[in-house]
């Protein structure tokens, strides 16, 4: 059984230490906001924040996140607002079939909370998710626009 402290919530998890995180917390936890698209660290559909950091939780094990604040998309709004990165996706009708579009929102909020004013360079560093439909410029007006409101 592991202990598992999502969105400031603690899942008793009855789990291999060597499972994936993204597995525990879809299957196990129930939150299925973060996705599974590759599973080998590449896509950035399973992205979410372990102790502010973000990382592509299908190359975590769930014994390397024990004890660990993880975050997912799920737990950005936990008080019922919108995030202004949340709100800027929706104001510059960022994503289309929404299947990366989480990851993506965690990758870019944890951006800009480390840089609050990334430069085009910057974003291509950082934000290296794959998006399937080609979001890639609408991403970067939204983050453009939340470092400059
Ligand atoms: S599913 Fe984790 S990076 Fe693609
Ligand atoms: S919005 Fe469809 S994969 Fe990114």
């Amino acid at each position: 059984m592991a202990n598992l402290i999502i969105n400031g919530k603690t899942f008793a998890i009855d789990v291999e230490p060597d499972t994936p995180l993204l597995w525990a917390i879809r299957e196990n936890a129930g939150l299925t906001g973060t996705k599974y698209g590759c599973g080998i660290a590449q896509c950035g559909a399973c992205t979410v924040h372990i102790d502010g950091v973000a990382t592509r939780s299908c190359g975590v094990s769930v014994g390397e996140a024990l004890g660990k604040q993880i975050t997912t998309i799920e737990g950005l709004a936990a008080d019922g607002a919108l995030t202004k990165v949340q709100q800027a996706w929706i104001d510059h009708d960022v994503p289309q079939c929404g299947y990366c579009q989480s990851g993506m929102i965690m990758a870019v909020t944890a951006l800009l909370k480390d840089n609050p004013k990334p430069t085009d360079q910057d974003i291509n560093d950082a934000i290296t998710n794959i998006c399937r439909c080609g979001t890639f410029q609408q991403v970067r007006e939204a983050i453009h626009a939340v470092a400059n409101a």
